[in-house]
C-alpha cells in the first residue's frame, strides 16, 4: 500500500486497540493534543531511542550525550531569544470564537503561498485578499493577527509572583548549550565534538494536532555539533545527508522523504532544513531539523552568564565562540511516520476476500520480537519455557488462545517479525517452527537454536 492510499484513521484505531498509542486522561474525557504511550507503543518509542543512541553517540566519535534538566535558569530562555520571541501568529474567527495558525490557514488555503516566508503583516493582507473562510464555521471574519509564546510557564516556591516565573522547556537544544563548557573541560575534548540528548520538550500548540503528529509535550533526539566558524556549512550539509539515512536505516523509503529549505530562518539560524515525510491523511510533514546556529547561542549565553564560553585552539592558541550545527529529531514524529510507513493491509486468498493487516517494522525496532506460540494449550509447559528462554535475549509474547491462523494474525498487526510455534512432534523431535511476519515462510529449528537464529535478525 502507497501512504497515500493508508488514512490517519487506520493508523490511530491499529494504534488504539492494538497497545500502542492511547488518548491522554482517557477516562475523563481525554486533553486536547495528549497520548499515552501503551506497552508496545512505549517500547517501539524505546527501541527508536536506542537506534538513535547507537548511531549518534556510540558509534560517532567525539560525541558525548547528557541528560540536562527540563527546569531551567529562565534566564537561558531570554538569551536564547525564546522569550521574546518562540511565537505563533495567532487569530480567532470572531463568529465562532475558534483560534488558527495565521500560517497554517494560508498553507492549507494554497500550500503554494508559502506562508513561512511571509511577515505578519502579509500573511494578514493574503487572508484579506483571499478571503480565506473560517474552517470551522466558514464565515470570513477574523481578528488582527497577535504573536503568542509558545512557552509554558509555571511557578517555582509558594508565591505566583513574576520573580519565580520558570518554563518547561521548549527545546532540548539549550540544554546542551549550557552544558557546553562542562563537556569540553570534564571530557577534554576538542572541536569539532557533539553533544546530543533525548528528552521531553513542552509547547502550547494551539493547533488541532493530527494524532502524535504536533502535541504540546513531545520528546526530542537532539544533536548539536561544536565546530570552528568557517567550518560549519560543510557541517551543517553533511547532517543534512545523515539525517535522511538515519531515517533510511530505520526504514522510511527515500521516496517517502524529502528536504525542505526554509525560506524565513527562526531567530537563532543561518540556514535550516527540515527533513518531511509523507504522511497518509496530513501530506508532507516535517520530522527533522537541520540548523546552522552559528555562534548565536553560546554568545548569547556568553553575554547573559557574564561566563566565557570561547575556544582556545590547541594548535594556535586562537580563541572564538564556536559555532553550532543542530540535527534535531522529533521521536513522537519519528515513531508516527514508522507506524504509518509500515501499516499495511495484504489480499492473501482474493476468493475469501482475506485480507491480513501487518506492520512492516524492521525486526530490529519492532516492539515484540517473536511470539511463542503453542499449537494445544496442553503444550503451555515447554512453550513457557521457551519463552522463558528467548526474553532473557529479546522481547518475547506469549499467546496460546484462540487458532494459530488468528494467533500469526495478530501478531501481523503489532509487526512481531517471528512466531515460534510448538506442536506435539515438539515433543519427540526437539524443534519448533518459526514463522516469518513478511513471507509468512516458516523453516523448523532445533530449539536450541532459536535464540541465536532471531537474535541475529532483530539486532539494531
Ligand atoms: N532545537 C530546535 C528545535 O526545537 P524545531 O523544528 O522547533 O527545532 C525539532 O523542533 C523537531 O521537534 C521537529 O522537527 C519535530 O519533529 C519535533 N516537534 C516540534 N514541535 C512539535 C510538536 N508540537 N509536537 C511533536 N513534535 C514536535
Amino acid at each position: 500500500m502507497n501512504n497515500t492510499e493508508k488514512t490517519m484513521d487506520q493508523i490511530i484505531n491499529l494504534c488504539k486497540n492494538r497497545g500502542f498509542i492511547f488518548a491522554g486522561s482517557e477516562i475523563y474525557g481525554g486533553l486536547a493534543n495528549t497520548w499515552d504511550y501503551g506497552p508496545l507503543g512505549s517500547r517501539l518509542k524505546n527501541n527508536v531511542k536506542d537506534a538513535w543512541r547507537k548511531r549518534f553517540i556510540q558509534e560517532r566519535r567525539n560525541s558525548y550525550e547528557v541528560d540536562a534538566d527540563i527546569l531551567m535558569n529562565p534566564r537561558v530562555w531570554e538569551a536564547s531569544g525564546h522569550v521574546a520571541s518562540f511565537a505563533d501568529p495567532l487569530l480567532d474567527c470572531r463568529e465562532c470564537k475558534m483560534r488558527f495558525r495565521a500560517d497554517n490557514l494560508i498553507d492549507d488555503f494554497d500550500p503554494d503561498a508559502h506562508a513561512d516566508g511571509m511577515s505578519k503583516e502579509q500573511m494578514f493582507q493574503f487572508i484579506k485578499d483571499h478571503h480565506i473562510p473560517c474552517p470551522n464555521c466558514g464565515k470570513h471574519n477574523f481578528t488582527d493577527i497577535r504573536e503568542f509564546n509558545l512557552m509554558f510557564q509555571t511557578f517555582r516556591g509558594v508565591t505566583n509572583d513574576a520573580k519565580s516565573i520558570i518554563y518547561l522547556r521548549p527545546e532540548n537544544a539549550q540544554g546542551e548549550y549550557v552544558n557546553y563548557p562542562n563537556v569540553l573541560r570534564s571530557m577534554r575534548a576538542k572541536l569539532p565534538f557533539s553533544i546530543g540528548q533525548i528528552g521531553k520538550a513542552f509547547r502550547n500548540e494551539i493547533t488541532p494536532g493530527n494524532f502524535t503528529f504536533r502535541t504540546i509535550e513531545f520528546e526530542q533526539m537532539e544533536f548539536q555539533t561544536f565546530c570552528k566558524p568557517g567550518d560549519d556549512l560543510e557541517l551543517y550539509e553533511y547532517f543534512k545527508g545523515f539525517g535522511r539515512q538515519f531515517f533510511m536505516d530505520l526504514g522510511l523509503p527515500g521516496e517517502n522523504l524529502r528536504f525542505h529549505d526554509h525560506e524565513k530562518l527562526a531567530h537563532y539560524a543561518k540556514a535550516a532544513c527540515d527533513i518531511e515525510f509523507l504522511f497518509p491523511s496530513i501530506g508532507w510533514g516535517e520530522i527533522n531539523g537541520t540548523h546552522d546556529r552559528t555562534d548565536f547561542d553560546l554568545g548569547r549565553h556568553q553575554e547573559y552568564s557574564g561566563q566565557k564560553l570561547e575556544y582556545i585552539d590547541p594548535f594556535t592558541a586562537e580563541r572564538f565562540v564556536p559555532y553550532i550545527v543542530e540535527s534535531t529529531y522529533g521521536l513522537d514524529r519519528t515513531v508516527l511516520a514508522l507506524l504509518c510507513q509500515a501499516y499495511d493491509e495484504e489480499l492473501v486468498d482474493a476468493e475469501k476476500n482475506d485480507v491480513r493487516v501487518v506492520l512492516r517494522l524492521k525486526p530490529s525496532i519492532a516492539p515484540i520480537k517473536a511470539a511463542v506460540l503453542p499449537l494445544s494449550k496442553k503444550l503451555a509447559e515447554p512453550a513457557l519455557a521457551i519463552r522463558d528462554e528467548l526474553a532473557k535475549e529479546f522481547m518475547c509474547d506469549y499467546d496460546e488462545t484462540g487458532s494459530i491462523g488468528k494467533r500469526y494474525r495478530r501478531q501481523d498487526e503489532v509487526g512481531t517479525p517471528f512466531c515460534v510455534t510448538y506442536d506435539f512432534d515438539s515433543e519427540t523431535d526437539g524443534c519448533v517452527t518459526i514463522r516469518e511476519r513478511d513471507s509468512m515462510e516458516q523453516v523448523r529449528l532445533p530449539i536450541g537454536e532459536v535464540k541465536a537464529y532471531i537474535a541475529e535478525k532483530v539486532k539494531l
